[in-house]
């Protein structure tokens, strides 16, 4: 009787700790984001002085399309290892509306930039000319031609390290389409050939098969030997089995996730089904590899992350394989795409070609609707 008269007190003056404690953190959070949104900041000043050395590119100091704009910074130097390209194309990429739209918000705290975005540069794929080396580049000398990857593609020179995301283009094809490749086929071939592992024979299903992913993952999966079912709508249907898919699903008329076809691979870059729907098409020890993540204004909180976390759940209990890809963009995969694309086994769709960096925000607006057919590229000379 005693000992309960005590501890009830007690046990009272705890929750009051407690609830103090926590109002504390929160508030403690709260004002933290607060000051940390209002004094997020990023390198633009450095833009207001006149460049000793200028070249144009494409900046952006706050987020959102109508910030992009063309202005003449300084033209990089290479460093030791570097090389110093000459942009001749760049290529758009829903990454990039991602940046310049701070979306999914959830990626702002985590580097991208609160208030403002702390990169101002934009654009990652590009090809051009070599005009000049770092003193240990051996690799690679002026006058070379060259496709990659590289944060500021959008602009007249990029710096690149030789051991990065950098390899020689095959003669073969433009420089429009040697930048059309970099994320678009990296994603597709890390797709089909890593997380996919597709086999010789096996029945791969590329939903969204029309886009800038979809378009070489066709192609690429077609090279690995598999049966290929691709998904588009009715506009695209030759085209994508001009690509060499074996069956197209016309996503106006049939739902894929309704028939009876079971499929070894999805590659998906449309997740506009639920992952039950997908994984009854799948046979009992398929794969499912979510690529997309939806459009920019879809989930502009948090993105495709609730499904990558489902994804990833649900493969735990289940036979078929589910999982999100994140592509690598590195050398040796360039490599390998340019001896696909040298062979002619994989060739470039590009659906639009803008005439000058000026054009940058025109062609990611076209891109943000989410209905380009291959891959749009902007010119850079
Ligand atoms: N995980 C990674 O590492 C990674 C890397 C690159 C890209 N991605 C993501 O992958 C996705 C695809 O990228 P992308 O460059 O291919 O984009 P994209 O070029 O913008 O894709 C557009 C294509 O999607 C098709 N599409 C739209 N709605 C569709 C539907 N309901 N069913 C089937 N197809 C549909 C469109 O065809 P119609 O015009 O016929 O509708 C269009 O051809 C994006 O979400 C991107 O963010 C992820």
């Amino acid at each position: 009787m005693n000992v309960e008269r005590q501890t009830k007190p007690r046990r009272k003056r705890w929750k009051r700790i407690l609830k103090w404690t926590a109002s504390i953190i929160v508030l403690a959070l709260v004002l933290w984001g607060f000051i940390a949104y209002w004094t997020s900041s990023n390198d633009c000043e450095q833009y207001a002085a006149a460049p000793g050395n200028p070249m144009k590119a494409i900046v952006y100091c706050d987020y959102g399309v109508p910030n992009l704009k063309l202005q003449e910074i300084e033209k990089p130097t290479p460093a030791d290892d570097q090389l110093l390209v000459k942009v001749r194309a760049a290529s758009v990429n829903p990454l990039d509306w991602h940046f310049i739209e701070g979306t999914p918000y959830v990626m702002r705290p985590m580097g991208v930039g609160l208030r403002k975005p702390k990169d101002t540069r934009l654009g990652v794929d590009f090809a051009g000319t070599v005009e000049a080396v770092g003193k240990n580049v051996t690799k690679f000398k002026p006058g070379d031609e060259v496709f990659g990857g590289r944060t500021g593609a959008f602009a007249e020179y990029v710096c690149v390290r030789e051991a990065r995301a950098v390899a020689a283009k095959p003669a073969n094809i433009t420089f429009e389409q040697a930048a059309s490749v970099p994320i678009a086929a990296i994603t597709a071939l890390q797709g089909v050939r890593d997380k996919g592992k597709v086999q010789p024979g096996q029945r791969v299903l590329i939903n969204g098969a029309s886009g800038g992913v979809g378009t070489f993952a066709v192609q690429i999966a077609k090279s690995f030997g598999a049966d290929v079912t691709g998904v588009c709508s009715t506009r695209n249907i030759d085209m994508v089995r001009s690509l060499g898919a074996d069956h197209v699903i016309d996503y106006t008329k049939e739902d894929f996730t309704k028939g009876d076809q079971r499929y070894d691979v999805i590659l998906d870059n449309v997740p506009n089904h639920s992952l039950s729907d997908c994984r009854r098409i799948l046979t009992p020890n398929g794969k499912y590899v979510m690529i997309g993540g939806g459009g920019p204004n879809d989930n502009r909180w948090v993105g495709p992350f609730g499904r990558v976390i489902n994804t990833e759940l649900i493969s735990l209990f289940v036979s078929q394989k589910m999982g999100m890809m994140m592509a690598d963009l590195n050398q040796k995969d360039l490599t390998t795409l340019a001896d696909l694309m040298q062979s002619g086994k994989v060739i470039p769709v590009i659906d639009r070609t803008y005439k000058s960096l000026s054009d940058v925000p025109e062609a990611i607006k076209y891109l943000e609707q989410g209905h380009a057919r291959g891959k749009v590229v902007v010119k850079a000379d």
